[in-house]
């Protein structure tokens, strides 16, 4: 475990999944925690259900590629705080199961629109805070699809790739004001939506569903949200202090560059 207690951090995209994993992990580990997602009965279901242990639950309807929703998401929380946020996880994002040949521009412009339109949404109104703060940490969740090229992934790969982008550029401009930007890319995690929606899409379309393909994982077996969330805890915590602009891959080594 680590010492986060009486930080304060939004987890984007927090209602189920990797997002809440994330969230729970960091309430375990002391942080008032704010859970934000474009579901509103989904994510005060799981606000209600962790505040039970915890009691340090703060939540919020917002759709994060709406910059003006993000503003008022923003003020809501730290009016609840009455503080700022030490903490920013943008994890919240959407996938489509689709090549060029196949892809509808509404799904290509929606999937930018939320995982890099957010990304930079939540970041620019938040970096302000934390630079007048004199410090904070930022951690993007992007993918080993922002590595590598992967089949029928175009519109998912092109934002997770600039995430990685995004997440270095803001290291190099953040640095000097205490500000640490790191990313993880994480490889199949199962027990998710997006992984229940990608399997039901690639059906469709002959993509095999993760449990076949998990013979291809070194360490033998898909990964679960809370893997993901033990190390974005590390990253948050003071043992990563020199660690900014890693964009650092949770995939049972399944992608290694
Ligand atoms: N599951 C995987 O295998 C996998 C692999 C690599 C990366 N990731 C990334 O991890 C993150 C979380 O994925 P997950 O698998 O937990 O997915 P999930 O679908 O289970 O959860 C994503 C959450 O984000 C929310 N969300 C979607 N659009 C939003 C918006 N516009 N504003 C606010 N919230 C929004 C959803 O309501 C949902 O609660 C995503 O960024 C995803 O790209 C997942």
């Amino acid at each position: 475990m680590y010492r986060l207690e009486g930080r304060h951090a939004i987890v984007t995209g927090a209602a189920r999944g990797i997002g809440r994993a994330i969230a729970e992990r960091l309430i375990a580990e002391g942080c008032t925690v704010s859970l934000w997602d474009v579901d509103g009965d989904e994510v005060a279901l799981a606000a209600n259900e962790i505040a039970g242990s915890a009691g340090k639950v703060h939540f919020a309807e917002v759709d994060v590629s709406d910059r003006q929703a993000v503003a008022s998401a923003l003020a809501a929380t730290r009016t609840a705080w009455n503080a700022g946020p030490d903490i920013l996880v943008n994890n919240a994002g959407i996938g489509q199961v689709a090549s060029i040949l196949d892809s509808e521009p509404k799904d290509f412009d929606r999937t930018i629109a939320v995982n890099i339109g957010g990304t930079y949404n939540c970041c620019y109104e938040v970096a302000p805070l934390m630079r007048d703060a004199g410090g904070g940490l930022i951690i993007n969740i992007a993918s080993w699809f922002g590595k590598s090229g992967r089949p029928m992934s175009m519109a998912y790969c092109a934002s997770k790739f600039a995430i990685i982008g995004m997440t270095q550029s803001m290291a190099l401009d953040l640095s000097s004001h205490g500000i640490r930007v790191n990313a993880v890319c994480p490889g199949t995690i199962t027990d998710t939506q997006m992984r229940e929606q990608a399997d039901a899409a690639g059906a469709l379309k002959g993509v095999p569903p993760a449990q076949e393909r998990e013979h291809l994982i070194p360490l033998g077996r898909l990964g679960k949200p809370r893997d993901i969330a033990n190390v974005v805890a590390f990253l948050i915590s003071d043992e990563a202090d020199y660690m900014t602009g890693q964009s650092v891959n949770v995939t049972g080594g399944l992608w290694m560059n």
